[in-house]
């Protein structure tokens, strides 16, 4: 899992909730234990994947880290990221062994060297949260699906990550992103994803250091600037630009507009699962 989805060794309870669980299932009870947002993050993703990922299918998974999506009998997806393994093992040595390797090193958020209309599929899990222009993102994913290819996308829900206390996106927010990326205007898209990367120095940053048992001292002054500097140029994807409810994900789905079919909106404890087909 991403380190927003990270979690420390299960207590008890969740061991004896794991277990009533996996024996609900076995009476039957999954689409009901879906549907209240009760199945856990691995059986969410596993079952909503070979319900609506093509068998057979060839498509994308953008950012796999260690825990690529299980896939339907004979689909294959090859593996999008910016990093090449070997990096990404320097650089999230939280993510531990199994990280896969990278099949295609590009910008996962315009897939420019992908060709339109040529995928069945593609996943992004954790990865929208990062992009500075999330509409944007999504339209460039639906960009490379062919007519009928779906896009599974898992975002974290802000309230249950170290984002808690953040504000929640807006709809006009995305909309705004969106018209300001598409105009080239890069000062005032900077301007704009410094409060971004504000709210993540504030909020994000101390939460994260708790998590790993570490003392939190705020950046001041000139030191502080040098950080927003470094997350608002090559290192702008390290933050979550955004922040999710189950509806406002829901919402910016939405406005990917009459191109684009939900399928579903589906939650697990600590993430949303949102599905959705490319119209003929
Ligand atoms: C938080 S991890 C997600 C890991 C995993 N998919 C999960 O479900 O937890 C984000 C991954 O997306 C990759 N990534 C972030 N921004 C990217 C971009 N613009 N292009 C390609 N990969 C990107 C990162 O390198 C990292 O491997």
């Amino acid at each position: 899992m991403s380190s927003a989805t990270m979690r420390s060794e299960p207590t008890f309870t969740q061991k004896s909730w794991a277990s009533l669980r996996t024996a609900l299932i076995g009476c039957g009870l999954a689409e009901p234990l879906l549907r209240r947002g009760l199945l856990g993050l691995e059986e969410t993703r596993r079952r909503l994947a070979l319900h609506h990922l093509p068998a057979g299918g060839r498509g994308l998974e953008i950012g796999p880290l260690h825990c690529p999506l299980p896939l339907p009998p004979g689909a294959r997806a090859r593996y999008v990221d910016h990093h090449t393994a070997g990096e990404l093992r320097r650089l999230r040595d939280d993510a531990g062994a199994g990280i896969v390797d990278t099949d295609i090193l590009t910008d996962g958020f315009t897939l420019g060297c992908i060709a339109a209309a040529s995928q069945d599929f593609v996943v992004a899990n954790h990865v929208l949260e990062h992009a500075t222009d999330a509409l944007g993102t999504l339209e460039n994913w639906l960009r490379v699906l062919r007519p009928g290819g779906v896009l599974f996308v898992a975002v974290p829900i802000g309230a249950c990550c170290f984002d808690r206390g953040r504000a929640v996106t807006t709809p006009q927010h995305f909309l705004d992103d969106r018209r300001l990326s598409a105009s080239g205007d890069s000062e005032a898209m900077r301007e704009r994803n410094r409060v971004h990367v504000e709210e993540h120095l504030d909020i994000a940053a101390p939460a994260l250091a708790r998590g790993r048992g570490e003392v939190w001292t705020p950046l001041q002054g000139e030191a502080r600037e040098r950080e927003i500097a470094r997350l608002l140029g090559a290192d702008a994807s390290q933050v979550h630009h955004h922040v999710f409810t189950p509806e406002s994900f829901a919402a910016l789905l939405g406005l990917l507009g009459p191109a684009a079919r939900i399928e579903r909106v589906a939650r697990s404890s600590i993430e949303i699962v949102g599905i959705v087909s490319k119209r003929s």
